[in-house]
């Protein structure tokens, strides 16, 4: 196994950091790292705005349900889908941009565009021994983000991604097993796989908590889940990216 495998499959969040900040030559190298991600068509469809003003920081923790972590950290990331300065190409080269700009397609480009850079900004963060956790209550609450954020039409704040040196690590998550995930040639169908999978993973998963927790916690994988989308939740969200003029066509 090479060092970079390694790296990736080391991976667990961090909630806990020491209060030490990344130096200038850190949050740089992680940016350039996040920007070498491959790119749909060249078209770099994101922004990553780093917060270092404490009260922005406090504000955001606030916003994003209580979390402190979003407000204690070494640097504080938030990953943008951005289409703004492509926008402006429209100007430039007096090109009638906006009817393929604002479409679904080139919103979810702008999406895994954002997502590819900021993967590759947690695999760079976590080579040099740094924690990060990804922080989708971004969008718990994007007008009051929008606001802190100063982010124009065309641009939707994801997620955040907390970045620092690690006081507290947490054992790692046990993922789906692989022969789960990965199918070969065409889509496996049958339930009855799926749900025999299901069930075994769900003893993986109740015995992972039961581990972590000294026996209080031995909840399934299936328990979780279903409890977590019988919750209508950011139900505003497709009235929120149509305002920024995205994904209206
Ligand atoms: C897009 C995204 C948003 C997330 N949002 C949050 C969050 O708001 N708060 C949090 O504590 N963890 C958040 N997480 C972390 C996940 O809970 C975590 O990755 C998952 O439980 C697996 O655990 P692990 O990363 O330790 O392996 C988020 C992860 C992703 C990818």
């Amino acid at each position: 196994m090479n060092q970079v495998i390694e790296t990736i499959l080391n991976h667990r969040s961090v909630r806990n950091f020491q209060d030490r900040p990344l130096s200038k030559e850190q949050i740089e190298q992680i940016v350039m790292s996040a920007q070498a991600a491959s790119t749909s068509s060249f078209i770099q469809a994101y922004s990553i705005i780093g917060v270092k003003d404490q009260a922005k920081k406090d504000k955001l923790a606030e916003v994003v349900g209580n979390q402190p972590y979003v407000a204690n950290n070494g640097h504080f990331f938030v990953f943008c889908a951005d289409l703004h300065r492509h926008a402006l190409i429209a100007e430039m080269e007096n090109k009638d941009v906006l009817p393929s700009l604002e479409s679904t397609e080139k919103f979810m480009v702008s999406l895994i565009d954002a997502a590819l850079a900021a993967q590759n900004a947690a695999v760079a963060a976590e080579s040099m021994d740094l924690g990060i956790c990804y922080i989708g209550g971004i969008r718990n609450q994007l007008e009051e983000v929008q606001k802190i954020l100063k982010t124009p039409g065309h641009v939707i704040p994801l997620f955040g991604m907390a970045v620092g040196y690690p006081e507290k690590i947490n054992d790692k998550k046990p993922r789906l097993p692989l022969e789960h995930v990965y199918m070969e040639n065409e889509y496996q169908q049958d339930p009855t796989v799926f749900k025999k999978q299901l069930e075994d993973y769900n003893k993986i998963i109740s015995q992972y908590y039961k581990d972590r927790t000294g026996g209080k916690r031995e909840d399934t994988w299936t328990e979780q889940i279903g409890q977590m989308l019988e919750k209508k939740s950011r139900m505003y969200m497709k009235e929120f990216v149509q305002k920024q003029k995205m994904d209206l066509r």
